[in-house]
């Protein structure tokens, strides 16, 4: 079938600001939004400029405005989008290098703001540090982020204050706030607790309707606004 893909374009070097350009490419009902964009790129328009690497959801490179959901181009196929047309856009709220490329230092800078690494504060173990199946499951939703950005970039509160930590930072937070191994919940707590932090969150669920992995967000942000009451209560 012939499909329409509508793209947001921009180049700093001659653009002064975004413009739609229309495409028609032959595509397959199985076909995902990245082969069509290779489509573009490789046979239409080699200057068109993404991000992409591994092509089946793990890396989180291709995340963007697809039909006005923030979605992977890797997983998103032209039958669940109705095949006819396609708008792609830049992540929203983050500053655009190039055509679908968006700045993402700001957001990295926040994910390492919280910490994301483990803290323990014993020596280590001889052999691995032990953790039972129950407690390994309390933080296993948010184990699955891969830092695409999609839920971040859709949270009006984000896009409202820049300065938010964003859902993104949050679930990495929790990752390590309820890990049993690990002993610097309290700081990390301390930072979300900033008028930066989780308190910029208004239970909007954008950010758990854009999260490709199926992350329960808005809950795991709730249970570390839960634990920063808890620890002052
Ligand atoms: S290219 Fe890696 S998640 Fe889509």
């Amino acid at each position: 079938m012939q499909t329409e893909l509508r793209i947001l374009r921009y180049d700093p070097e001659h653009d002064t600001k975004p413009h739609e350009q229309s495409f028609r490419v032959e595509a397959e009902p199985m076909d995902r939004v990245l082969d069509l964009l290779h489509k573009v790129k490789y046979e239409q328009d080699g200057t068109l400029t993404f991000r992409r690497s591994c092509a089946h959801g793990v890396c989180g490179s291709d995340a963007m405005l697809i039909n006005g959901r923030n979605r992977l181009a890797c997983k998103i196929r032209v039958d669940q989008l109705g095949g006819k047309k396609i708008t792609v856009a830049p992540l929203p709220g983050l500053p655009v290098i190039k055509d679908l490329v968006v700045d993402m230092d700001g957001f990295f800078d926040k994910f390492k703001s919280v910490q994301p690494f483990l803290q323990p504060s014993d020596a280590p173990p001889e052999r691995e540090r032990r953790q039972s199946p129950a407690d390994r499951a309390r933080f296993d939703d948010t184990t699955k982020c891969i830092l695409c950005a999609a839920c971040t970039s859709s949270c009006p509160s984000f896009w409202a204050q820049p300065s938010y930590v964003g859902p993104a930072a949050i679930v990495n937070a929790h990752r390590f706030i309820f890990d049993s191994r690990d002993d610097a919940a309290e700081e990390r707590l301390e930072i979300l607790a900033d008028a930066d932090g989780v308190w910029r969150c208004r239970t909007i669920f954008n950010c758990t309707d854009a999260c490709p992995r199926g992350i329960h967000i808005t809950q795991a942000i709730l249970e570390v606004s839960s634990a920063i009451v808890g620890r002052r209560a």
